[in-house]
C-alpha cells in the first residue's frame, strides 16, 4: 500500500523542511479546500506553486471546492501528477475531462454520505477513486470504518468491468486503521496527523506502509 501524506496539518511556515521530513512518501496529499464546498480553507494553487521546485515525490491533489473546472489549469501547471475532483461538486465529468485533456490522471472522490453508486458514471473514465473515511474538511478526525464498504464494493467493481482505477482513501488513517484498509483493498492512503505528529515521520510512513 502506498502512503500519501496530506500536507493540511504541515507547519506552512516552514514548508520546505516539512517536505524534507516525509522524503519517504510516495505521493504529496494536497488538500486543497474553498470554504465553500467544506467548511474550512486551506491553499491555492500559488502557495503550492514552489513545491515541484522542492521535491520530485508526486503531487496528489484533492480538490474540495465547489466549481473544480475553474481551476484545473492551475492545478496541472503546479505540477499535479493526479487531480481528484468531488462527485458532489458543480460539473465534475467536465472537470476529469478537462485533468485527461492536460495529460494528469483523473479521480473522483465521494463524501461519507454520498452512496456509491453516484460514481457509476464515472469509473470507467478515471484513473484514481478517492473513498472519504472522514468528513472532508479537517485533519485530526476519526475513522469511519462502514466506508471500508464501498472500497471492497470499488475492488469488486473493478475486477468485473475491467476499470483501471487505483483506489485510495482518506481521513484517520493511523497504524490500525492502516490494516482494515490494506486488507479492504486499498492501494494508496492518506495520512495527515498520524505522519506529521509523528516523531520520526520517515518511520511512521514505512510503519503504516
Ligand atoms: C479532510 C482531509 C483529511 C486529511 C488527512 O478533508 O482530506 O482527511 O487529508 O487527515 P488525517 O490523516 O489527519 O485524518
Ligand atoms: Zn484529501
Amino acid at each position: 500500500m502506498k502512503i500519501a501524506p496530506s500536507i493540511l496539518t504541515a507547519d506552512f511556515n516552514r514548508l520546505e523542511q516539512e517536505i524534507k521530513s516525509i522524503s519517504k512518501s510516495d505521493y504529496l496529499h494536497l488538500d486543497v479546500m474553498d470554504g465553500h464546498f467544506v467548511p474550512n480553507i486551506s491553499f491555492g494553487p500559488h502557495v503550492l506553486s514552489g513545491l515541484n521546485k522542492i521535491t520530485n515525490i508526486p503531487l496528489d491533489t484533492h480538490l474540495m471546492i465547489e466549481d473544480p473546472k475553474a481551476y484545473i489549469d492551475q492545478f496541472v501547471r503546479i505540477g499535479s501528477s493526479i487531480i481528484t475532483v468531488h462527485v458532489e461538486a458543480k460539473t465534475p465529468l467536465e472537470a476529469i475531462c478537462r485533468i485527461k485533456a492536460s495529460g494528469v490522471k483523473a479521480g473522483i472522490s465521494l463524501k461519507p454520505k454520498t452512496k456509491i453508486e453516484a460514481l457509476y458514471p464515472f469509473l470507467d473514465q478515471v484513473d484514481l477513486v478517492l473513498v472519504m473515511s472522514v468528513e472532508p474538511g479537517f485533519g485530526g478526525q476519526s475513522f469511519m470504518t462502514d466506508q471500508l464498504e464501498k472500497v471492497k464494493a470499488l475492488v469488486e467493481l473493478r475486477a468485473q468491468y475491467h476499470y483501471q482505477y487505483v483506489i485510495e482513501i482518506d481521513g484517520g488513517i493511523n497504524l490500525e486503521t492502516a490494516k482494515l484498509a490494506k486488507a479492504a483493498g486499498v492501494d494508496i492512503a492518506v495520512a495527515g496527523s498520524y505522519v506529521f505528529n509523528a516523531k520520526d515521520r520517515n518511520q511512521a510512513i514505512k510503519d503504516i506502509r
